[in-house]
């Protein structure tokens, strides 16, 4: 299972690069807001970083902004991936880009004939969107196991990437799953390394050895 990083933050990028922990990173419009710099600094600088591939979002709304965008995103660097919404245009979009040999995440999936529309146009990697699926009051997950069989059924070669992911149970479901792809916040994937008794052996181990020093 590849883990990719879901932030524009280069401090956070860096950390989880030296634990071993992406694949590659992902970003998106609000992301690169939040790091107060330009698009194109903030995606030069991550691909130096990374050589697994690095999504890079566009903001247009039809194909025509959108495919124009897209290839000036993927002069960027060899590694970037344009991210494009689920929408008509964005389908005309990613057919164009995948024929000009540029790969695409569809981001903002929602459901399986979504996932299904994304892969028939040639979408590299397809986002389905887990947390906010949960946030109103619907379980994510059940997206994720349907998407995954149904691409078997077809084999569609488009991956699955788990976006949203709100907590280390997506990345346990989606690992289980099969999921190919996990975007992850650092938060969450420091929040995977911990557990209550992992916790409480260390301590126990280092008191028993403090314990061994003081005879
Ligand atoms: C995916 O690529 C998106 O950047 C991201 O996972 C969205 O997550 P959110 O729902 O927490 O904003």
């Amino acid at each position: 299972m590849k883990f990719f990083i879901d932030t524009a933050d280069i401090q956070e990028i860096k950390m989880a690069i030296e634990r071993g922990w992406v694949d590659g990173v992902t970003t998106n419009p609000s992301l690169i807001a939040k790091s107060g710099r330009q698009l194109h600094d903030v995606i030069k600088e991550i691909c130096k970083l990374t050589e697994g591939p690095v999504s890079a979002e566009v903001i247009s709304l039809d194909s025509i902004g959108m495919i124009a965008e897209g290839q000036t995103l993927a002069k960027l660097a060899e590694n970037v991936v344009v991210k494009i919404p689920m929408c008509e245009q964005g389908m005309i979009a990613v057919k164009k880009l995948t024929a000009l040999g540029i790969k695409t995440n569809v981001t903002l999936v929602f459901s399986v004939t979504q996932a299904l529309l994304a892969a028939k146009a040639g979408a590299t990697m397809v986002s389905p969107f887990v947390g906010r699926l949960d946030d109103i009051g619907t379980d994510g997950m059940l997206l994720i196991d349907d998407i995954i069989q149904m691409y078997q059924n077809y084999d569609f070669k488009s991956e699955v990437l788990v976006a949203s992911v709100r907590s280390p149970m997506h990345i346990q479901q989606a690992a289980l799953l099969g999921a190919d792809i996990a975007t992850i916040p650092f938060k969450v994937m420091q929040q995977m390394t911990g557990h209550p008794l992992t916790t409480k052996g260390i301590e126990m181990f280092l008191a028993d050895w403090n314990k061994s020093l003081v005879k």
